[in-house]
């Protein structure tokens, strides 16, 4: 027998994009159900991104979501960009009157946002399986799903938010002619990440183009390394040996007098690379946010970044629309987020093209990436072109009319 519910807005997945929109959508009083096929523990675990535009940021902490951000998040002026055996520090909050990063991972927000959702009581079920969304084009779409004991459920909702990443079920659910323009492309590299219990060698993110090929030494905390190699699209893990990745590291990011710490792999895997955009990110009553609607190369610390984005503006837009009955913020979501999304992309795409080097790559393209590296690191122009871009937008606005920053909206956490 199916178990019949009712919420106002059901969420597929509870990823960060998910898990933020439940949070949202109850500070300003609409009731959400949210279902995920994964457990909490895999959730909680899961390693992904770590750097957070600084608007993402005063987001977190206006919604209530700052407190061990704060306490244990690392906060960073600017990156370091390396070539030609070179290290240049560029600035980005003298760049950009006061704009910073954070390092705080993805592990961590989601942990905060568990944790958020279950002491508030909200309709949070993971472990999920067989979940579909069905009557899109009307007012009253279902949520389908079978929870961990076996137990069927339809959940009658007012709006669907696919927060179900790239892999999931709500964009293929949009009939064919629903999406306008997807625009992808793939990269002939992806990267070997490690989680090292190694302190950082270095206070800052380092960029790193190599003739080998693109490093990144990244961190978590001050005790854990986080670092990435480019490796070819279809590389076997089991290549690479934990002696060999540390070796390959300190080739890659070496500079005269300085010292690569290592230390025991925790865990490390591939990723591949991908640019995707779905365009428009909404059909009918359904919303797609996140990586459900958009994928970006990992090199200009976008993708996190981009579904808090997208969620703000569909947080605001579903209580306009659910709670006041205005539906305007609804009907300029998409073309809203997908202004930012480009924005993000054209930097993703350019960063990646700059930084990383093919196997033979022609000795004019790598001309090409070393003159525009030598202008970043002389020029304060195209220095605040990268600052501007990569700390973040404008504050993140929702309402395209006024547009109000978050503390204007949120005024009763802020
Ligand atoms: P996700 O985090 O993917 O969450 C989607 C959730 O939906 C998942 O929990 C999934 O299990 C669930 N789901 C899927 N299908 C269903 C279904 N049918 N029913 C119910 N639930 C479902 N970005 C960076 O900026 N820097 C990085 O270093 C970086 N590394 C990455 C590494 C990997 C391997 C991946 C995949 C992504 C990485 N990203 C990185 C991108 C960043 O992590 C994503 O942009 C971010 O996770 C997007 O959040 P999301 O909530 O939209 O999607
Ligand atoms: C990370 O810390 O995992 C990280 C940092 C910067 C990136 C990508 C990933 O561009």
């Amino acid at each position: 027998m199916t178990v019949r519910q009712r919420t106002q807005v059901g969420i597929i997945g509870a990823g960060p994009a998910g898990l933020l929109l439940s949070h949202l959508l109850a500070l300003g009083g609409v009731e959400s159900v949210v279902v995920e096929t994964r457990g909490r523990a895999h959730c909680e675990a899961r390693q992904r991104a770590g750097m957070l535009e600084s608007t993402t940021v005063e987001l977190l902490r206006a919604v209530g979501l700052g407190a061990r951000l704060d306490a244990e998040g690392l906060e960073h002026d600017g990156i370091y960009l390396q070539f030609g055996g070179q290290r240049h520090h560029v600035n980005f909050r003298e760049l950009t009157g006061g704009r910073w990063v954070t390092i705080y991972a993805q592990t961590e927000i989601v942990k905060d946002l568990i944790r958020a959702r279950v002491a508030d009581g909200a309709g949070l079920e993971f472990g999920v399986s067989d979940t579909e969304v069905a009557g899109l084009d009307c007012d009253r779409p279902l949520l389908r799903y079978t929870d961990a004991a076996g137990q069927r459920h339809e959940v009658t909702c007012d709006a669907i938010a696919g927060c179900d990443g790239f892999h999931g079920i709500c964009r293929p659910a949009i009939p064919r002619g629903g999406l306008r323009t997807v625009a992808e492309r793939t990269y002939p590299y992806g990267w070997l990440g490690i989680l090292a219990q190694a302190p950082p060698s270095t206070d800052e993110v380092i960029y790193c183009r190599h003739e080998d090929g693109f490093a990144l030494h990244s961190m978590r905390t001050p005790q854990i390394g986080r670092l990435y190699l480019q490796v070819p699209a279809d590389e076997d893990i089991a290549r690479w040996p934990d002696d060999r990745i540390w070796a390959e590291l300190r080739r890659r990011l070496a500079v005269p007098g300085w010292e690569l710490e290592t230390g025991p792999v925790l865990e490390k895997g591939i990723t591949s690379m991908r640019s995707f955009v779905a365009a428009p990110m909404r059909y009918g009553r359904m919303f797609l946010a996140g990586d459900a609607a958009h994928i970006v190369p990992p090199t200009g610390a976008k993708g996190l970044n981009l579904a808090v984005a997208d969620v703000a503006a569909l947080a605001t837009a579903l209580i306009r629309l659910l709670r006041d009955g205005r539906p305007e913020l609804a009907d300029a979501y998409s073309d809203h987020c997908l202004e930012r999304v480009w924005r993000a992309t054209h930097l993703a795409c350019w960063m990646t093209a700059l930084m990383h080097v093919v196997p033979g790559q022609d000795p004019f393209e790598s001309a090409l990436q070393l003159a525009q590296l030598r202008n970043l690191v002389t020029s304060r122009a195209a220095a605040t072109m990268l600052a501007e871009n990569y700390t973040g937008y404008a504050p993140l606005r929702y309402d395209p009319d006024t547009r109000l920053a978050p503390t204007a909206l949120w005024p009763w956490v802020a």
